[in-house]
This record gives C-alpha cells, structure tokens and sequence, in this order.
C-alpha cells in the first residue's frame, strides 16, 4: 500500500512527504497515510499548476455594475406594501420551524490571536458573554418568541472542533436543547510551499487547515446537517459568521422577503463607509450577483461615482445569508461542489527536509480557499437587502482597533443605549462626542429585538443610569 502511494506522490512531485518515514511509528504511519489518502492529488496538482506556481489573473468583468438592492427604509407604497407581508411572512416561516441557524466557526482567529475557538471569546461588555453564549440566547430568546424549533447548526474545524463541543458541554449547551445543535467539522486543504510542494507540519502530518466557509455548503451535506434538516422540516438557512454578535439571525423582513421573492440565496448589505472599505462588493454581470473582493475591484470603480456623489459600488457585504435549503442540496447533489479558490499567502510553520521545523518570519506557503459568497452566482434567484450596520455588524477580527473586540463591544453599547433611551425614555450619560459615557449590556435571552424592548420596557423604566456606571439588564 505504502509503494503505491509513493509512487502516486512521486508522479506529482511530492515524494517529500515520505522521507521521514521509516522513522515514524506505526501509529504515525497511519496519521499521514490517512492524511495523503484522503487528498485527490489529480485535484491538487491542478490547482497548483493553476493558483501556486503562478499567480492566477483576476478577470473582472467588462461588464461589472453595482447590484440593486432593496432599500432599508422602503421609498414607495409598493415596497412599503411588500416590506408589511415580508414580516408577516417571515414571522410565520419562524413560528413554522421551517428555519434553521448556521453558524461558520471553522476558521482558525489568527488576527484575534486568542487560545481557544473563536466562539469562546468573553464578547459582551459587562457580562463577559461569549459569542456562543450571545447567540445561544437569541436563539432561545427567537424560539421562545415565535413558539417555535429553531435548530442550530454550527460549522467547526479538525483545529477547533473538539474544543467547541467542550464549551457546548461544559456549559450546558448555555440552555438549548442539546438535541437542538449539531457541530460539524468542514474539510481541510494542505498549505503550499511556492515551488508548489505540500509543506509536512510533522514528520507524520501535513499542514493542513480549514478550507474555506465557501466548504460549508458540502459539509452541511456530507455531515448529515442536511437529511436532518429534511427531517426537521427546514426550508431555509440563516448563515452567519461566529465573530458577528449583532447578527439578525432571525430577522423576519429578510426571511419573509427571501421567500417571497423566490430568492435562492440572499444577503445583507451594508452601505461601504469609503470606496476602499475592506468589504466584499456586491455587482451585476450578464445578470448574475456576484461579490467582487475589495482587494480585486479596480481602484476606478471602486471611486466611481452616481450623479448625487454617492459611491456607486455603495454595497459592502457583511456575510449575512438566508439560503435556501433546496439551493445546498441542487449545488452539492453530486457530493462535490464547485466554486473557484482563492489564493491567500501566509506565514505556515513547517518541517524541512532536513527535519527540522521552521517558523517562518514571512510569507512563505500558499492556502486554498473557497467562500461562500461565491455560490451567489449559482443561484436562480438573489435578493440584497439594506442592512443597518450600527445594529447588524460588528465583526470582531481583531483585538483593537478596526472590526476589533474594541469595537464590537462599543457597536453592542451603542445599540443598547439606543434601544433603550427609545423605549424606555430612560436618560443616557453622554460623552463630549454623543457616546454613552457609561456601560451598557441587554439580555439577548430577554430583549432579542426592538418589539421586545418596546414590550418590556417597564422592566428598566425606573432605571436611573450613572455617568461611568455599568449596567446589565435581564
Ligand atoms: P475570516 O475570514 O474572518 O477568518 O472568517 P478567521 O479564521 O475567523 O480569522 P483570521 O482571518 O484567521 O484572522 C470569517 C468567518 O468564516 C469562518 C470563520 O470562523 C468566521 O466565522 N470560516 C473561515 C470558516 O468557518 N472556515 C474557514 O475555513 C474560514
């Protein structure tokens, strides 16, 4: 068995990957033949040809134009009309079970740099909520809400898979129904030198990582997330990104417009806060939606401009998704999907042929990886809606600064105090520049929108906020 798999590497000029191995125990042996045998090395040598050994064009279309989108506040009586049904719709498919949460959670947190999977970050400002935590209780919250299931689907890596599943357990599934969330890992791709050879973690690994939350659509067949969701009665999918608190995972204009409007796969759009924003940009061609990467859209139209001096490629998107469960199964009928890779140059430590591991200083592998955002195009049938960044996004991918922990828990503040100066009429200290001088958090398990606010706003009536002072609201 060894010989044949030699000679297969040698055939695409990876026989490095088994020089340590008469050095290598049993058990170790059958770590890396399990490992280069789950690899369709015909696939990969393609794809190194193709995306390692030169780096691919870019090909944007000629014909690239900004994709329309429905408006946040609807500008006539007909999509007034159509906003009022979309929630009275939504709420049905909610209170139906016919939704499912999708959480993508595979991805390794390198900027984050924290120990752990990213989901255990301790988010909230007062509390010290985890992310899981804070979606656990929207999701409870949601459920309670509309009397409904709504099971949760979380996507993991072979990096973080076991680590998640603890957190879950030793937590107590934070008050779901443990039968409610299943974990899945998503699969991996080996990291790259750039003359094209696998790189060896080990002697008797390679370096692997996730491949991309574009992987989370054939793993949610190849788990078995799908047939469960058949089971279940699921129709459709609301994707999001594990670093994102504020997500709306069950917003009901955006399901109920989903369905409405026969949309296969949706998404949230946020207005970009400058043309170079680091946002994926929502376009149009030959009449398929597409996300044209912030690092990919030409500096020209980036800039360019509508008559009223607003930016015309205006819609950045935070990877929020209603998906249609029908959609995953049409795309990965075959047990394959294909969406294009991406190449991303990293540093990888790695072992060298004399043994020894080296941790590099600079880039020196490639890693393949899909998106998801890519499986736009496949569709019959899109919808982009208007999304409220201040309530809706504030992604957490580093420690300070932009898209920071910093930042996500003043977005959590800031959006806290509107809701309550709002509802509650109750009085905000505010900084010199307009921010509540004061900390603030909301219960999601109690107050997951502004109707619940609006309902239970006796609960914090008499509240009388100090300047400096923290408050959390249960
Ligand atoms: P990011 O692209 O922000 O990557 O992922 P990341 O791994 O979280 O952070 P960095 O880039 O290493 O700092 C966006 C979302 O997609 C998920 C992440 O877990 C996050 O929710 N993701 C990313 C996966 O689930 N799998 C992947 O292979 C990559």
């Amino acid at each position: 068995m060894i010989n044949e798999i030699s000679e297969k590497l040698a055939g695409f000029g990876q026989e490095h990957l088994l020089k340590f191995w008469e050095e290598l125990s049993s058990k170790e042996q059958g770590i890396l033949v399990s490992q280069l045998n789950d690899i369709d090395w015909k696939d990969l040598d393609k794809l190194i040809k193709e995306y390692i050994l030169k780096k691919p064009d870019i090909k944007i279309p000629s014909d690239l134009s900004p994709a329309p989108f429905y408006p946040l506040i609807p500008k006539n009586k007909e999509h007034q009309e159509l906003y009022e049904q979309a929630v009275i719709r939504g709420k049905e498919l909610i209170a139906e079970s016919k939704i499912a949460a999708f959480t993508v959670a595979g991805g390794q947190g390198t900027r984050l740099g924290f120990n752990g999977p990213k989901g255990t970050y301790p988010i909230t400002p007062v509390k010290g909520k985890t992310l899981f935590q804070y979606f656990a209780e929207k999701i409870a919250r949601a459920s309670e809400k509309y009397s409904a299931s709504i099971p949760w689907y979380i996507m993991t890596s072979d990096m973080n898979h076991a680590d998640t599943e603890k957190a879950f357990e030793s937590n107590k599934y934070f008050g779901l129904d443990k039968k409610n969330v299943m974990f899945f890992k998503q699969g991996t791709m080996p990291a790259i030198g750039r003359d094209g050879k696998v790189l060896l973690d080990t002697k008797y690994s390679l370096a692997l990582s996730p491949n991309g939350h574009g992987g989370s659509l054939l793993a949610l067949r190849k788990s078995g997330a799908l047939d469960d969701m058949n089971k279940r009665g699921i129709e459709h999918i609301s994707y999001f990104q594990v670093d994102n608190p504020l997500v709306p995972i069950t917003d009901p204009l955006f399901i109920g417009l989903h369905e409405l409007m026969k949309s296969e796969m949706s998404a949230i759009m946020i207005p970009k806060t400058g043309p170079f924003e680091k946002l994926g940009n929502f376009c149009i061609s030959e009449g398929k939606t597409m996300i044209i990467e912030y690092s990919d859209l030409p500096n020209a139209l980036a800039e360019k401009k509508n008559s009223d001096g607003t930016l015309a490629f205006i819609a950045g998107s935070p990877a929020i998704h209603i998906i249609s469960k029908t959609f995953v199964e049409r795309l990965t009928a075959n047990g394959f999907i294909s969406l294009p890779w991406h190449r991303a140059d990293k540093k990888v430590a790695y072992t060298n042929d004399s043994g020894v591991r080296v941790e590099p200083d600079k880039e020196n592998a490639v890693k393949l990886e899909t998106f998801i955002f890519d499986a736009l195009p496949l569709a019959n049938n899109t919808l982009i809606l208007e999304g409220d960044r201040c309530k809706q996004f504030a992604p957490t991918k580093n420690k300070t600064g932009i898209d920071s922990v910093e930042s996500c828990r003043q977005m959590l503040i800031d959006r806290d105090a509107e809701w309550i100066e709002k509802y509650a009429g109750v009085h905000i200290p505010k900084s010199l520049q307009g921010k509540p001088d004061c900390i603030l958090e909301l219960s999601p398990a109690v107050y997951l929108d502004e109707e619940d606010v609006a309902m239970r706003k006796t609960n914090m009536i008499l509240q009388k906020i100090t300047r400096g002072s923290s408050e959390y609201f249960e």
